[in-house]
């Protein structure tokens, strides 16, 4: 349609949306569908966030704010990172977006000219390239496989870096894999970024509070303070806090590159939302250990899912560290027919597959960036997940 713009043209819209959607009208539909595709966790937000929610809306917090965030707001981002990630950054280095996606898409439009590159570890969040493109941006892709655990290796960083890169967007515990990151792990590939100044990192700390088994969490800048002077670091409220319907994402780093964000939102969205941002305050500043419970559920339900995908039919899934994510392969169920008779040649067929003749819903590795995988969030009950893995083992074993 002529009317569009160009930039519409070069972007797609979130597979991981698009599946969760599908999911969400089958069921209204009456059809028994199990969905596995949403990357939100099934917890409730806390109720001393909700109350401080309300109490803001009663104290008549409901005008306009400052458009990078209230003071309280970002004096208590400021603590965190000094508490968790032993980061010192002033208040006015701190920024609040409505969610972690426009902290991005707010930084990618402040530094991007045409011709820039973007390294993305693939496979990677589905929004990091696109959100590039839309900024005119160029990405560039660096294989993180999974015979190296689905982690960037320093070769293929390094592989990766031009003189036209200005970035790297690095995701740990990531989307779509749950892979984290050690501190020797990530030293390796600070150790690269020293050598490379005119290369920035954007660390997506998401899903930091979701790790198991006793992983120690880590980020750039702490890992290399020499990197400071270069990184964003991005975290939010809708993952750990169960806010992801809150809009509420933050982040900290150079004061030029977060006045330069804090124009772009000024002629975009404006602040994030007054009462969100109240909850958020409490969310950072109260209570936390309902976070720890929380991941221990989380670990369980991904022991579950692991032992139970290994033991379908051609599926091979290893066990990640963090987030609420497994990364399958499907390679071994390439090549054969489903009971319907359709073959299935991709991860796309497979999902497909899988969603109209079991039920189940996923989203296909090839969104990710790298095939054959597909990717189940295992944020839900531990009864549908078992339902759901049942489901797949047993479509698996009928495939001839
Ligand atoms: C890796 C990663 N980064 C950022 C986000 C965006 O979070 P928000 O919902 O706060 O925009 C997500 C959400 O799925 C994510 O998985």
């Amino acid at each position: 349609m002529g009317f569009l713009s160009d930039s519409l043209s070069r972007i797609k819209p979130s597979a991981t949306i698009a599946a969760t959607q599908k999911a969400r009208d089958l069921k209204a539909a009456g059809v028994d569908v199990i969905g596995l595709g949403a990357g939100e966790p099934d917890f409730d937000t806390p109720d001393n966030i909700k109350e401080a929610a309300i109490a803001a809306i009663r104290r008549g917090e409901t005008k306009y704010t400052a458009v990078d965030g209230i003071p309280e707001l970002k004096a208590a981002i400021a603590a965190k990172f000094k508490r968790e990630n032993g980061l010192d950054y002033k208040p006015a280095q701190c920024f609040v977006a409505p969610g972690g996606k426009p902290i991005i898409y707010n930084a990618m439009m402040a530094t991007l000219n045409p011709g820039d590159e973007v390294i993305i570890p693939a496979p990677y969040w589905v929004s990091y390239p696109d959100i590039v493109l839309l900024a005119g941006g160029t990405p560039v892709f660096a294989e993180a496989g999974m015979a190296t655990g689905f982690k960037l290796q320093p070769e293929a960083l390094e592989k990766a870096i031009t003189p036209k890169t200005k970035w790297l967007i690095f995701n740990s515990p990531s989307n779509p894999t749950g892979a984290a990151y050690t501190w020797d792990e990530l030293k390796k590939l600070t150790d690269v970024l020293v050598k490379y100044p005119h290369v920035w990192v954007l660390t997506d700390d998401m899903y930091e509070h979701l790790t198991y088994d006793g992983f120690k969490f880590a980020t750039p800048a702490q890992v290399e303070p020499k990197l400071y002077d270069r990184t964003l670091t991005m975290n939010g409220v809708s993952k750990a806090y169960s806010m992801t319907g809150w809009r509420i994402g933050y982040c900290a780093g150079p004061i030029e590159l977060i006045k330069a964000m804090t124009t772009i939102q000024s002629q975009s969205t404006s602040n994030p939302t007054s009462i969100s941002q109240w909850a958020a305050v409490e969310a950072l500043n109260g209570p936390q250990d309902f976070i720890a419970e929380r991941a221990q559920s989380f670990k369980e339900r991904r022991d579950l899912v692991v032992s139970m995908l290994n033991q379908a039919k051609g599926i091979k899934c290893p066990t990640p560290e963090g987030a609420f994510y497994v990364y399958p392969s499907c390679e071994g169920c390439l090549g054969k027919t489903t009971p319907a008779g359709k073959l299935i040649e991709t991860d796309k067929d497979f999902v497909e597959a899988l969603l109209e003749e079991e039920g189940v819903a996923v989203v296909h590795g090839e969104a990710f960036g790298l095939a054959p995988f597909f990717r189940i969030s295992y944020a839900t009950s531990t009864e549908n997940l078992v339902k759901a893995c049942e489901r797949i083992q047993r479509f698996c074993g009928n495939l001839r």
